[in-house]
Parts: structure tokens; C-alpha cells; sequence
């Protein structure tokens, strides 16, 4: 795990589950536009949450690209679940932006629920296809920009499967905090 500090808050990168982040109060998944169970992050995410997730989930479908909706978290070690639905890849702006905003939402809405720590995964990565080196560069981007504006939020995690992912998420960071 490395840590950055940045306008008072901890940004970290870590390997691992994101089902299993005890420590944060909030994680995010990875969802699709009917907030049901599938693969990746939201199979890990409602493995972990039992059924009753599902069930919570239903009434706050269907989710649109870029938007972030707030759950408990179920038998999940956390109080929250924020779902976001990242964009599926493609080589031109809409994506982009619609990742971005991913990453806005889920951090405004932490914030007007007094959540003080979230851990995002690679939201859009997986089966939606985005490159993770352009991923990463937009997370980072986002939540630089975003966290000095925030007052409850302090802390957060981006939790990468792979050792790859981890590498490159790191340097990103760094780079991004630099420029
Ligand atoms: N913890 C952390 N990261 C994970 C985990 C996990 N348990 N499982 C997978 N990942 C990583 C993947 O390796 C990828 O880098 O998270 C990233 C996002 O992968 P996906 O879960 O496939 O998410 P996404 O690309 O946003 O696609 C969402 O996938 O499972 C379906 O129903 C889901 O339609 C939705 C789509």
C-alpha cells in the first residue's frame, strides 16, 4: 500500500479486493445499469453483501453512465455502497468525460452523506473495456480536483486487482499530484 498526502486528505493505491476493505466506510462498485449481481467488482460486492443488497438495489435502478447511487452495505465490513456505472470504452470524448463523472458523483455523494473514507476500484476496466494507463490518468485527475472542495471526505483508496493495475494507478498518482 503507498500513501499520498494531499490538501490534508490520504490518497492511497493498494492490491486487492475491494469486498474486502474494512476500514473504509465507503467502497464503490463497479455496477451495471440494473444494479444486479454479475462478474468483477459487483460479483465480489454482492457475494460479500448478501441478498439483501440486491433487493435495496432494485429501487434505485436503472443507473445511467456516470451516475453514482448510495446503498448500506449489507453484510459487507463497510456502512456504504456507492454504485457507479462506468462508460464501456470508446476512443472519443463521451467516454471520458462519462468516467470522470463516475468518479465526481461518487465523491459528491460521500460528501452530502458525511462519509469521511471510499475506495474506488478501476471503475471501467474490466469487461467495459477501458485502457487502464487512460483510466487511471482520469481517475487521479478527477479526485485531485474534486478533493480539495470536500470537507468530510479525507481519505481515499484506489484498490487495484493487479499488480500491473497497482504500478500504474501509483505512478499516475504521483505524476498527477506533480503537474
Ligand atoms: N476487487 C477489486 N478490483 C476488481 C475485483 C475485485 N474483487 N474484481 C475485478 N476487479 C478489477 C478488474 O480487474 C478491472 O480492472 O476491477 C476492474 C473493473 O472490472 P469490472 O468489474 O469488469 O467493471 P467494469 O469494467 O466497470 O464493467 C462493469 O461488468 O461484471 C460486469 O455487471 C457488470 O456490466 C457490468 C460490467
Amino acid at each position: 500500500m503507498s500513501k499520498r498526502k494531499f490538501h490534508g486528505a490520504i490518497i492511497e493505491c493498494a492490491q486487492g479486493d475491494i469486498a474486502d476493505q474494512p476500514d473504509m466506510e465507503a467502497i464503490v462498485n463497479a455496477a451495471n445499469a440494473s444494479l444486479k449481481s454479475g462478474g468483477g467488482v459487483t460479483g465480489a460486492i454482492h457475494r460479500a453483501a448478501g441478498p439483501a443488497l440486491e433487493q435495496e438495489c432494485r429501487k434505485l435502478a436503472p443507473l445511467f453512465p456516470g451516475q453514482a447511487v448510495i446503498s448500506s452495505a449489507h453484510h459487507l465490513p463497510n456502512r456504504y455502497v456507492i454504485h457507479c456505472l462506468g462508460p464501456i470504452y470508446r476512443v472519443d470524448e463521451p467516454s471520458e468525460q462519462l468516467l470522470a463523472l463516475c468518479y465526481r458523483n461518487a465523491l459528491q455523494l460521500a460528501e452530502d452523506n458525511g462519509i469521511q473514507s471510499i475506495a474506488f476500484p478501476a471503475i471501467s476496466t474490466g469487461v467495459f473495456g477501458y485502457p487502464p494507463t487512460a483510466a487511471a490518468k482520469i481517475a487521479c485527475m478527477t479526485v485531485l480536483d474534486v478533493l480539495p472542495h470536500l470537507a468530510t471526505v479525507h481519505h481515499v483508496r484506489f484498490v487495484l486487482f493487479s499488480l500491473d493495475d497497482l504500478r500504474i494507478y501509483e505512478q499516475t498518482l504521483d505524476e498527477s499530484i506533480k503537474n
